[in-house]
């Protein structure tokens, strides 16, 4: 880590999470921030559900939920990048504090509970994108909306022509019965609505399912089959979960989805799952505790064709991004592979 990231970081952490991520926003806005630009090379350059990718690393959702700092994000030596979630209408979310560093376990607990603008003042923000970026926006429903399946359904319709991708999330903990819509039924019918919208614009956008880690294997089973009937172009393994095994830190039990270190082996084992169940044959987007190459590339080769990641960034600082997809890139060298995508799926069954 650059000495000026690690004062930087020292500094951050002696404050209020939430505040210390306003500030990392604005710091990355105001071009306080040393970034490498395009991160790239013949091994990482990889196509997942269409998308062309310079690399496979990406920027979980929750980082950037307004779509604020898209223009140096996408310099941050990201692949992709996944703004939101965005709701229809704006929303205060849960009340502060709400957001929690779990130091000794390199974790997060988060609550936000959907805290966003809302898709009209985002969408102003989308238009003025990055256009050699790859973007996608997480979709959101409001927590008082008489009908949430139809609120994933708005927010594509409204903010889809500015991006390249969406992703349906109905894995967040931190809104009531959000996650009841990962039910066959349920899930089926939000599904239908989403693609009916997508199909309505004029250059029609693929689109990704973020399911959360807590699932059982039955209900796992019914999401990928869900997912494949429904046109799914790619699933997103995974959310935060409300599992606390294994913790130290002082703040374990504060409610919240839990992210970073000690969700890695719970995710890339619902990954692995994921692509056994889809026989290799669904795109696999692998997020959840990822902090170095070693990981991502586990990812990979537990079935992911693309990784996410957001908690490391908390510990690391943004520098991390690049010195991943470099590594990954040697790691690939060094383990023979010519692509990225010669190493997907290669690990699966020590996951399994
Ligand atoms: C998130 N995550 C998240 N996911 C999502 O689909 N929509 C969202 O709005 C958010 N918001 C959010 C806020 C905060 C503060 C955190 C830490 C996380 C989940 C995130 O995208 C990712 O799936 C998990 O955090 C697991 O990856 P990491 O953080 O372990 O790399």
């Amino acid at each position: 880590m650059r000495l000026a990231d690690r004062i930087g970081l020292g500094l951050m952490h002696r404050m209020d999470p939430e505040r210390a991520h306003g500030l990392a926003l604005q710091a990355l806005r105001a071009g306080l921030v040393p970034l490498p630009g395009l991160v790239t090379s013949a091994r990482l350059r990889c196509e997942v559900a269409g998308l062309r990718l310079a690399n496979p690393i990406g920027l979980a959702a929750g980082f950037d939920k307004n779509a604020v700092a898209l223009s140096p994000l996408s310099r941050a030596g990201f692949g992709f990048i996944e703004a939101g979630a965005v709701t229809p209408k704006p929303q205060a979310g849960n009340p502060k504090p709400r957001l929690f560093r779990l130091t000794d376990d390199r974790a997060v607990i988060n609550r936000f509970g959907f805290n966003n603008k809302g898709m009209e003042d985002v969408v102003a923000r989308l238009t003025a994108r990055p256009r050699d970026a790859v973007l996608g926006l997480n979709l959101g429903a409001n927590k008082d909306s008489d009908d949430r399946a139809e609120d994933f359904a708005r927010v594509l319709s409204r903010c889809g022509p500015h991006l390249d991708f969406a992703t349906v999330n109905v894995s967040s903990p931190n809104t009531e019965k959000l996650r009841d819509l990962q039910g066959a039924e349920a899930l089926s019918a939000l599904l239908k609505g989403v693609m009916e919208a997508r199909d309505w614009l004029e250059r029609p956008i693929p689109v990704f399912l973020k399911i959360a880690p807590d699932l059982s294997d039955l209900e796992l089973s019914e999401v990928a089959e869900v997912a494949q009937a429904g046109g799914v172009a790619a699933i997103i393994a995974t959310n935060t979960t409300l599992d606390r095994s294994g913790l130290q830190s002082p703040m374990r039990d504060e409610a919240g989805g839990l992210s970073g270190a000690p969700l890695f082996e719970r995710s890339t084992r619902v990954l692995a799952r994921l692509s056994e169940l889809t026989d290799g044959r669904m795109p696999l987007i692998g997020v959840g505790g990822i902090g170095s190459a070693g990981q991502a590339l586990e990812k990979i080769r537990a079935g992911a064709s693309a990784v996410q990641l957001y908690s490391a960034l908390v510990y690391e600082g943004i520098g991390l991004v690049e010195r991943i997809a470099l590594g990954l890139d040697k790691l690939l060298e060094e383990n023979g592979y010519s692509n990225i995508s010669d190493a997907v799926g290669t690990g699966r069954d020590a996951w399994l």
